[in-house]
């Protein structure tokens, strides 16, 4: 989704922005734009539908100079559909003053229709541009910008990080957020505004995390924090990042997806390191400790999430409430925010979510801010917003990931989720030791999955050109089903649907012909007859079957066009396995038909919009 990087110091900005700009790519955004301030203070501003490459063309063209200062963006269409005029940053009618901005603008239309009747000559349909102008209108009145962006915060509503860059006051940039992430890297003489680490820690690894509505004068070298609340200046420590460079890299591999595929063994193991001691039968959550009394009062838990983390909470209920005892509902965070229900004290919040920037996640949790209820976190981006507003959680510890469609993310919060259910479950529950075990014996396991990459690369090969498919799976398998189906969906733009093997004959049966296949997670668990019992009632209607089944069972491959084998695990640990399988086929099926896996269109990294 949008990207902001912005920079002020005594190197060449438009450098360094550009650098970030391409480190954000992976977030997915459809245009671009950077506007800096020369030596002499004269401002450039050059926008370009398409990719940061063709940004930096214009600007190499241009030949600028250095700038000490300077803003970019890059723009995921909301209001305005992608164009050079809606591209950031926008400007006011001099270009005085350059705004970008991510969030939504909610009372733009009111703000900007007032400003029209100003004076104000709009160039977008954007709901930032309002920003542009506001600000000017303001100091037009007071000379003075800082004043002039503090009163155009406290008009807007919505959600905002901002950074302004203006002509009249060259040596600074103003930045403010409220419900969307910002990060300032703090450098020898330097500092780099930008929505999303990895922008900034190429060049260091001293930050400092705005919070919401606070506004922050950037100079270089130097930040001054206010909260706009209270009218009262901050004073807050650098942090230390706590991320490896070399994660992001591609290294041999042709993209992303692939590469976070084949992290799946380390994701394993990085999720439970220090954690699952099978020697000792313990399942220690050093982050959980410190809300152990009140965890021990919780007789429920509401689990919200969006897209794949909403998948791996399903497979967290069925592990939750078979191992820990605790009833678990699975609410998808853009309903549960708008949504009207009787809510316990002893009721506690677990959102998971890979970036911890989602706004509808970040919503849910904010919606019970003051119910005095425990809100949870199971978060892969340590410092993110989520992270840090959740009274308590556990980190995914799965490294950064860039590919748009999540894959190491939900093996990793499938894990955490599993060790939560561990360490919530009563003394001696019988699944306790076995799945102490197991997990230590997963990450071979998912390497022999792995190794079937060939297989499911042919089998991917074979069905790619159906335009729909129908992925089925009972109990844990069912979250597996959908989670399929949805990773197909995200990359190859094939029609997609997951379904309870058993809800099929209600209604999907219907569709299924010889041009519309189904993918049947059928291990040998205790549901594998009914199961089966599915298959052939597709078969029955010419449907084609790709089976996923457990090493060593002969019962399914009989009813498939296709079988994939898994290695025998516990029915609780599973998904893990077979989800490994589903994120390659749907690898295989996309590369196959030359896509773009790793930025699907229409698709963002991290929604930090509603
Ligand atoms: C976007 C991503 C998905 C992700 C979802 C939730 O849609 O493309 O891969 O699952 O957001 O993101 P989160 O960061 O909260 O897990």
């Amino acid at each position: 989704m949008c990207g902001i990087v912005g920079y002020i110091g005594n190197r060449d900005g438009a450098d360094i922005v550009l650098a970030g700009l391409k480190a954000l790519e992976y977030r997915g955004y459809d245009s671009a734009g950077i506007a800096l301030l020369d030596k002499k203070g004269t401002a450039h501003l050059f926008k370009q539908v398409g990719r940061v490459d063709g940004v930096e063309k214009l600007l190499l063209a241009d030949d600028p100079g250095d700038a000490p200062a300077a803003i970019g963006h890059t723009r995921w269409a909301t209001h305005g559909g992608p164009s050079v005029l809606n591209a950031h940053p926008h400007a006011n009618s001099d270009e005085s003053i350059f705004v970008v901005h991510n969030g939504i603008i909610e009372n733009y239309a009111e703000l900007k229709e007032w400003l029209i009747k100003e004076g104000a000559q709009f160039v977008s349909d954007t709901d930032t541009e309002v920003m542009a102008h506001l600000i000017d209108h303001y100091y037009k009145q007071s000379k003075s910008f800082e004043e002039a962006f503090t009163k155009a915060l406290k008009e807007v509503r919505g959600a905002y990080a901002i950074v302004a860059m203006t002509t009249h006051e060259p040596g600074k940039l103003f930045a403010a957020r409220l419900s969307s992430p910002m990060v300032i890297g703090v450098g020898k003489d330097e500092c780099i505004v930008a929505s999303d680490p990895s922008a900034i820690l190429q060049h260091t690894k001293k930050v400092i995390y705005v919070q919401d509505n606070e506004m922050v004068i950037v100079e270089a070298g130097k930040c001054t924090i206010t909260d706009l609340m209270h009218d009262k200046k901050v004073l807050r420590e650098t942090e230390t990042l706590d991320f490896d460079i070399n994660q992001a890299d591609l290294g041999d591999y042709p993209h992303f997806m692939l590469k976070e595929i084949y992290e799946a063994p380390q994701t394993i193991r990085l999720a439970s390191l220090g954690r699952v001691n099978a020697d000792t039968n313990t399942v220690k959550l050093g982050g959980l400790e410190s809300v152990t009394t009140q965890l021990s009062h919780v007789d429920r838990i509401v689990i919200v999430a969006c897209g794949t983390s909403y998948y791996a909470g399903l497979v967290g209920e069925y592990l939750l409430e078979e191992i820990a005892g605790i009833p678990v509902e699975v609410q998808l965070a853009s309903e549960f925010k708008y949504r009207d229900e009787p809510f316990c004290r002893s009721t506690a919040l677990l959102a998971i979510s890979q970036s911890g920037e989602t706004a509808d996640t970040i919503a849910a949790l904010k919606k019970v801010e003051d119910y005095g209820v425990l809100r949870l976190g199971i978060v892969n981006a340590v410092g993110s917003t989520i992270a840090r507003m959740t009274d308590a959680g556990v980190y995914c510890h799965a490294g950064p990931e860039q590919a748009v469609a999540s894959t190491k993310a939900f093996i990793a919060q499938v894990m955490v989720l599993t060790q939560i259910a561990l360490n919530l479950a009563k003394e001696g529950h019988a699944l306790y030791k076995p799945m102490l075990a197991e997990i230590e014996a997963l990450p071979a396991k998912a390497e022999a999955v792995l190794k079937q990459a060939d297989t499911i690369k042919a089998i991917a090969e074979k069905y790619k050109n159906y335009r729909d498919f129908l992925f089925i799976g009972r109990r844990y398998a069912y979250p597996v089903a959908l989670e399929g189906a949805l990773k197909l969906k995200e990359v190859s733009y094939i029609h997609a649907e997951g379904y309870a093997a058993g809800e099929m004959k209600h209604g999907p049966l219907a569709m299924i012909d010889e041009n519309f296949p189904t993918f049947a997670l059928a291990g040998d668990g205790p549901l594998l007859e009914k199961t089966i019992s599915n298959m052939q009632e597709i078969r029955a209607r010419k449907g084609k079957i790709v089976a996923v089944t457990t090493e060593g069972t002969k019962a399914v491959a009989q009813h498939a066009d296709d079988a994939i084998y898994i290695p025998a695990t516990l029915e609780q640990t599973e998904p893990i396995l077979q989800a490994i399988v589903m994120q390659l086929f749907s690898y295989y099926v996309a590369t196959a038909k030359g896509y773009n896996v790793d930025r699907p269109r229409n698709l963002a990294k991290s929604v930090t919009v509603e």
